[in-house]
């Protein structure tokens, strides 16, 4: 493997931890030193790394075989729970990973439209090859025109639409910008798009890869915009690999493979017997609304307690992010775009650092991902070892 990784965000300098076991929310590493996970894998691990309902559903399923090659009894079992829980998504499909779940939506809107180009946001990202975190975006991006608009900017995003819709095919916004630093989309600019949008001939795809976790119907409930397609991958899979794509019956029934026009979606793992299981399982059994409400509620706390100490201590310090999804940032904010979030520093690597010597992980970019088996004792702990480091290194830190 190039560099010794498959997988670049895991890679940090001067290497990375093995972890060989994973129980409840703690992490092992292969020099035997624990961790409380405050990763969460980039969401996927919502359900911690031996939830019992969740093993228990991959064992039953592992008992009857695994790979079919035919409908199983768990995929629409899987599908409903997700079409009840979003409103907007009348029909879903699956797929393997979030980035293959968006190549989907994106290329489903540029046929049904005809249309070939594709707006996305400053600090996007959308899965491997649709990188918007930094500059001009990643040279293996997918060959679509793109349109980039400034996150949260209404009214320079209504005025590209305006400009480019003839060529649009779709909008494509994360609702809550993710990896480009946990920074919640206005309720404004997020309407905007969806105005904007349905003026015109082109597509409003929310990516809720990782937000479709902030309530029983990801954001797009909270924020009462429904989207014409949404994408979905993590945590939805139990915890496996998986990726999904769903909304509107009149785009979505194009895959139906009775029409004689059908567009056709293939993947020898779409419906993955252990991820269909553990993903039913996930949603009608564990992540039920008062499970979505604490693991929200320890996010707040964890966000308000530091936000509070810094401002107390007048640090340039700021948590930002809604919920169980929370951004370190060494700023004093307000951070509403990429420009706002401040660049990779040796203060960054040196938080990451002191936090893994006093037993916690997360992304060393500042990223936290809640997951369901911590409580407050541990959101207390990572809180208090912010604080340590805040207090230890505040010269830097004003710098
Ligand atoms: C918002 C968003 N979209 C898409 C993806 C890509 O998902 P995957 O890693 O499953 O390809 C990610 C992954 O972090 C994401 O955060």
């Amino acid at each position: 493997m190039p560099g010794g990784n498959t997988r670049s965000v895991i890679h940090v300098p001067p290497f990375p931890l093995t972890i060989v076991r994973g129980e409840g929310a703690r992490l092992t590493d292969a020099d035997g030193h624990v961790y409380v996970d405050f990763l969460g894998e980039y969401t996927a691990g919502l359900y911690g790394h031996s939830h019992p309902v969740i093993l228990e559903a991959i064992r039953e399923a592992l008992g009857d075989g695994m790979t079919f090659g035919g409908p199983n009894r768990y995929e629409a079992v899987l599908a409903e729970a997700i079409c009840t829980r979003f409103p907007s998504v009348e029909l879903v499909r699956f797929c393997n990973s979030g980035t293959e779940a968006n190549l989907l939506a994106l290329s489903l809107a540029r046929a049904a439209t005809g249309k070939p180009a594709v707006m996305v946001f400053e600090g996007g990202y959308h899965g491997s090859v649709f990188y918007f975190v930094t500059g001009a975006g990643s040279p293996i991006n997918v060959p679509f025109p793109f349109v980039v608009g400034r996150y949260n900017d209404a009214d320079a995003a209504a005025q590209l639409i305006a400009e480019h819709a003839h060529e649009l095919a779709a909008v494509i916004v994360e609702p809550l910008q993710g990896t480009g630093g946990v920074i919640p989309g206005e309720r404004g600019f997020l309407q905007v798009l969806r105005d904007a949008t349905a003026a015109r001939d082109l597509l409003l795809v929310f990516d809720e890869v990782m937000t479709s976790r902030l309530s029983t119907g990801g954001l797009q409930r909270i924020l009462g915009i429904p989207p014409d397609l949404t994408t979905f991958g993590k945590y939805l899979g139990g915890g496996l690999a998986f990726g999904a794509f769903g909304g509107r019956a009149d785009l979505m029934s194009r895959f139906d493979p009775s029409r004689r026009d059908a567009l056709r979606h293939a993947g020898t793992f779409n419906n993955a017997v252990l991820t269909m299981a553990a993903g039913a399982a996930g949603l009608t059994r564990v992540y039920t609304s008062a499970e979505v409400d604490r693991l929200n509620g320890l996010g707040d706390r964890l966000r308000d307690r530091l936000n509070a100490f810094a401002t107390r201590r007048d640090l340039p310090f700021l948590a930002t992010g809604y919920g169980s999804l929370v951004g370190l940032h060494f700023t004093r904010g307000p951070v509403r775009s990429a420009a706002d979030v401040p660049a990779a520093s040796e203060l960054r690597a040196l938080l990451h650092l002191h936090l893994l010597e006093r037993g916690y992980s997360y992304a060393r970019r500042g990223f936290v991902a809640l997951c369901l088996p911590l409580g407050e004792t541990e959101i207390d702990g990572f809180a208090e070892a912010v604080e340590t480091f805040l207090t230890d290194h505040s010269g830097p830190v004003r710098d």
